[in-house]
């Protein structure tokens, strides 16, 4: 069987890891790696690949930035005559991320089969761009697997065959799991002056919290106020990073003695500050995840997430924008009050392993027919 694997931002390449492993260890399949090149700046993108030992893509398509119908439709000119040469059985597509949909909808149109990984997760929220990209990817997949049981519910609830869905656990934590022995060696926290356990970790890119100018001076208003009681490191995406440099307001809003401003980390440099971490302000998906693995307290910035069982099972608590949540947050972890929770089934390292045996078997019954 002939797969062609998808990447194109920086949270797939975390995903992709461990199938890309575990593929190669198959006998019945053979797989490519397809970069899109939504994310090309180091850090966001060769860095991970460095850190991972991920093969070179065997393609890049190169699209780099672009309005969203502008990104995805060159992913897509890009890609067809790709899967066109290389006639795969089957395009692999992690998450949620443009170059997910773009690559699932060139693939189905070609009689191509879709394998998303990571299916299912429903934040309800449509506008989200990442919602849009979830639900039109699930729609046309042929094999969903995916990281919990409400995202079953989910896929059943729109329609979905359930005899296409998977429950295999979470390749986001194989990586996790995998690396982490290598995380532990990084010095970023003596590098940063930082001491374990007394600082906090703050990730912020979603459009929704930075793309108003307003909104996103009222948040770094509240986060100057955390930063009065403890550190906070502040790896600043691109997308964020334009926003603050293009107005001398955010600019004078974002300084604050105890706001440590940094470029974009890399994989094992962010893995250790998550692990040390007193607590976690965070917008992104993966890290509610990475967080609750982890036992670190997570404060997501966010009014709804697709990913409810890191606040039901896990050490999620979404706190929005809302600065009397945030504070009260803060005040309740510093005092030792925070949930320990527990980690969600399969979330164990072997979830790459599980979605190779269902290709394997899948392979398997193809040739026996
Ligand atoms: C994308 C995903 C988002 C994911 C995030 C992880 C979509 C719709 N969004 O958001 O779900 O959480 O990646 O990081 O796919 N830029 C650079 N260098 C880069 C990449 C981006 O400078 O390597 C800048 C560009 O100005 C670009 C902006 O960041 O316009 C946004 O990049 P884009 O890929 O459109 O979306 P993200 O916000 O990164």
């Amino acid at each position: 069987m002939k797969i062609l694997n998808v990447v194109g931002a920086r949270p797939n390449f975390v995903k992709i890891a461990p199938i890309v492993a575990a593929m190669k260890q198959s006998r019945h399949l053979r797989s490519w790696l397809v970069h899109t090149g939504q994310h090309y700046d180091r850090n966001m993108s060769k860095l991970f690949f460095d850190e991972m030992g991920l093969p070179r893509p065997d393609v890049n398509l190169e699209v780099g930035s672009g309005s969203h119908a502008q990104q995805t439709a060159a992913i897509m000119a890009r890609f067809e005559p790709v899967v066109e040469r290389l006639r795969p059985d089957a395009v692999l597509v992690v998450g949620d991320v443009n170059s997910t949909i773009a690559c699932a909808l060139v693939a189905v149109k070609m009689g191509v089969r879709v394998i998303h990984v990571e299916a299912g997760l429903r934040s309800r929220d449509r506008t989200m761009p990442e919602e849009i990209n979830r639900l039109l990817t699930d729609q046309i997949s042929d094999l969903l697997f995916v990281t919990c049981k409400d995202a079953i519910d989910n896929l059943v609830a729109e329609g979905i065959d359930r005899r296409k869905i998977h429950f295999v656990g979470n390749v986001m934590i194989d990586s996790l799991r995998r690396f982490r022995p290598l995380a532990e060696k990084s010095n970023v926290i003596e590098r940063f002056g930082l001491a374990r356990r007394g600082y906090a970790l703050l990730t912020l890119h979603r459009p929704g919290n930075v793309d108003r100018a307003g909104d996103l001076r009222h948040f770094l208003g509240t986060l100057r106020e955390v930063a009065a009681r403890l550190p906070v490191v502040f790896p600043i995406h691109p997308r964020t990073r334009a926003r603050i440099e293009a107005s001398a307001a955010l600019r004078r809003a974002v300084w604050h003695p105890g706001i440590l401003l940094t470029e974009p980390l890399g994989y094992l440099d962010f893995m250790k500050l998550m692990m040390e971490a007193r607590l976690v302000l965070t917008d992104s998906g993966g890290i509610q995840e990475e967080t609750t693995v982890l036992r670190v307290p997570c404060l997501t910035l966010r009014e709804n997430t697709e990913r409810p069982i890191t606040v039901v099972e896990g050490t999620s608590e979404l706190v929005g924008r809302d600065r009397a949540k945030i504070l009260a947050g803060v005040e309740r972890i510093l005092a030792g009050q925070w949930k320990a929770g527990k980690v969600p089934k399969y979330w164990d390292g072997r979830a790459a392993e599980r979605i190779v045996r269902v290709l394997e078997n899948m392979a398997n019954s193809k040739t026996a027919q």
